[in-house]
């Protein structure tokens, strides 16, 4: 039987340390807003459990989000499609149990908000009061605004999420890059401002031209969080299986792969495997008298 890891909870009132070692406040939607006025590039990453939650945290990530791209990169599905909000649930309860000092923005399954306002608002409210999400991001521009302003008036921070939008996969006919041209490219200007004056606090930009996501940043009072939209956005995220190697299936230009964990594992397991095999495992040191 594997011994159980007992991991102590931080002490009451501790705050983890960042990458520097010093402490850090809880990061809340103001905090971004601030991060954005004085130029502060804000770093967020997905998680999906308690912890990688915890190792993120640990290393200064500002905002962790519980990503619907866990459908691919932990359960297997093709596509984000098939997620539900009990998949969400379960995920994000993972990852608040961690108590992160970065703020955790879960993400609203495919159909638990495009029906109505009222069916968006009680699904966010459970991912909230369930799971201990301190905001919910939303795929989509300008006709999910009065989704966004419905959860947004129940005091629910909402994200937004523009551009290459992956639960609009078989619309959009592929994982494309999108914002291309004059007529698409206004397109998602006027989407960004619908869903800033519906209430959104921040907005996630995937897969679009650097030079739009500039221009998007320049006029925009929240801060936006780019992925594959050029180094001027107020932030970037990355998939946190794409940055350490976990996910090889398929790999997108704007992902930088930073450790090849998958690598090591197989390393690590392959050393078990033949240990076992061979009686070298377990030693004497492992074994009880
Ligand atoms: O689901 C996800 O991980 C996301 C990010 C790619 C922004 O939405």
């Amino acid at each position: 039987m594997t011994p159980k890891l007992k991991i102590p909870p931080p002490a009451t009132g501790a705050l983890p340390p960042d990458a520097q070692g010093a402490r850090r406040p809880k990061t809340t939607r103001a905090t971004l807003l601030d991060m954005k006025k004085h130029g502060e590039k804000i770093a967020m990453v997905t998680a999906y459990d308690f912890p990688f939650a915890r190792l993120a945290d640990q290393a200064g990530a500002d905002v962790l989000l519980v990503g619907d791209s866990l459908g691919m990169v932990v359960l297997g599905f093709d596509n984000t499609l098939p997620v539900t909000l009990a998949h969400m649930l379960h995920h994000t309860q993972a990852v608040t149990r961690a108590r992160p000092q970065a703020m955790v923005v879960a993400d609203m399954p495919f159909m638990t908000y495009q029906v109505s306002p009222e069916e968006a608002l009680r699904n966010a409210g459970r991912l909230v009061q369930e799971a201990g999400a301190e905001a919910v991001k939303l795929e989509g521009g300008a006709a999910i605004a009065p989704m966004v302003a419905a959860i947004a008036r129940a005091g629910i921070p909402v994200m937004g999420h523009l551009g290459l939008t992956p639960q609009s996969v078989h619309q959009l006919g592929g994982y494309r890059v999108q914002g291309r041209g004059a007529d698409a490219a206004a397109r998602l200007q006027s989407d960004a401002r619908a869903l800033k004056d519906a209430g959104c606090f921040a907005i996630v930009l995937e897969a679009v031209p650097a030079a739009l996501a500039r221009e998007v940043t320049a006029v925009l009072e929240v801060p936006t969080i780019g992925i594959g939209a050029g180094k001027f956005c107020d932030g970037q995220v990355l998939v946190l299986h794409d940055l350490l190697g976990l996910f090889a299936e398929f790999v997108p230009r704007f992902v930088k792969q930073y450790a090849d964990l998958g690598a090591a594992a197989r390393t690590a397991l392959q050393a078990y495997v033949t240990d076992v095999r061979s009686g070298r495992f377990p030693g004497d040191e492992h074994t009880y008298s």
